[in-house]
């Protein structure tokens, strides 16, 4: 019987284990320098929690394994024999394991420059909305500003600031294997400094409850290399293509005579609403809908027509005034937005 369970307790332990290490967010094993510090931190406290467990189960199954007897076969119980277990396992143990988790966490803190006097300047300022995170660019040297809905880019291998605030409710900006949680308080400018060691793109996510869809609040850390990085953003500086075919011109059309214009800007056009995400190069980009749908034809007509259906309670009203044409062509206009 104790057999079984330990077996099955070593089976469930090795998939939970397993489970965790396979997740493209999986903070443990982090791929940037404010990541690595937190994960230094996680291993420390998972190694000290995980040893203490052990004991303690060890001990669990001694004592239910010990052959038992009857009342009349054991001495009285003595109710001082075990204070030194309680003053080890309940007094000893507990201040060692967490003072020190406590000190290694004061010496991480130091480890993050979140003060206002951050140097440079933030160079990205993310503003969470219910509910999609917006990047918009401010470095002075950029000849103007611009926006990046819900997938934000930075150069692979060097720091970059970022300004974290809210455009409403709570938010958190969490993207486990580049940075912890930071909280987006409104009233609030909060500062982190992302790095990635490497090329690749790193998910993320809204790591504090916003409302009803909380969990539909996603982002995408795409760290280029330094010449992707470069022609990135020359396309982004630039404002939206002319669309080309006459389909894609009867789609820009019939995009400024429905709502769309007045919710969302796409620069160069006389769409200048700043309530939804900004469209002025959709096409590039590999999510939509606040990360939650992959950026397809069938995913973006979807949203279009039942946004409400997806995500019920976002902003994005059901565009149901087009026809079937209309809306075919609305789509190429927006993809060939790149
Ligand atoms: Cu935004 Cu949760």
């Amino acid at each position: 019987m104790v057999r079984a369970m330990l077996r099955c307790l070593c089976m469930l332990s090795t998939v939970v284990l397993l489970a965790g290490c396979r997740g493209p967010q999986n903070f443990l094993f982090a791929e940037g320098t404010a990541a690595d510090r937190l994960a230094r931190l996680g291993w420390i406290a998972l190694i000290s929690f995980s040893v203490v467990t052990v004991v303690v189960w060890c001990l669990l199954v001694a004592v239910v394994s010990r052959r038992r007897g009857s009342f009349g076969e054991h001495a009285p119980v003595d109710t001082t024999s075990g204070i030194n277990w309680i003053i080890v396992g309940g007094l000893i143990v507990p201040i060692t394991v967490l003072s020190t988790l406590f000190f290694f966490s004061l010496d991480t803190l130091r480890d993050f420059p979140m003060g206002k006097l951050m140097h440079p300047a933030p160079s990205i300022r993310v503003t969470a909305r219910q509910w999609w995170f917006d990047a918009e660019y401010l470095d002075p040297s950029l000849p103007n500003r611009f926006h990046a809905p819900t997938e934000l880019h930075i150069p692979a291998g060097a720091p970059v600031n970022l300004e974290l605030v809210t455009a409403d409710v709570i938010h958190s900006f969490w993207v486990p294997k580049l940075h912890g949680k930071v909280d987006m308080v409104p009233g609030m400018t909060n500062r982190i400094r992302l790095q990635a060691d490497h090329p690749g793109i790193y998910d993320g996510e809204c790591g504090e409850y916003c409302g009803m869809q909380h969990a539909h609040m996603r982002l995408r850390v795409f760290a280029d290399t330094p010449a992707d990085y470069a022609r990135w953003k020359s396309r982004q500086l630039a404002d939206a293509s002319e669309p080309q075919t006459p389909a894609e011109q009867r789609g820009k059309a019939d995009f400024m005579a429905a709502p769309c214009a007045v919710c969302h800007t796409i620069r160069g056009t006389d769409a200048h609403g700043t309530v939804g995400p900004d469209l002025t190069h959709v096409g590039s980009r590999t999510r939509i809908a606040g990360g939650m749908l992959v950026n397809n034809t069938a995913n973006l007509q979807a949203w279009i027509v039942h946004a409400q259906s997806f995500k019920p309670g976002t902003q994005m009203p059901d565009i149901n005034s087009l026809s079937g044409q209309q809306l075919s062509e609305l789509t190429l206009y927006l993809q060939s937005l790149k």
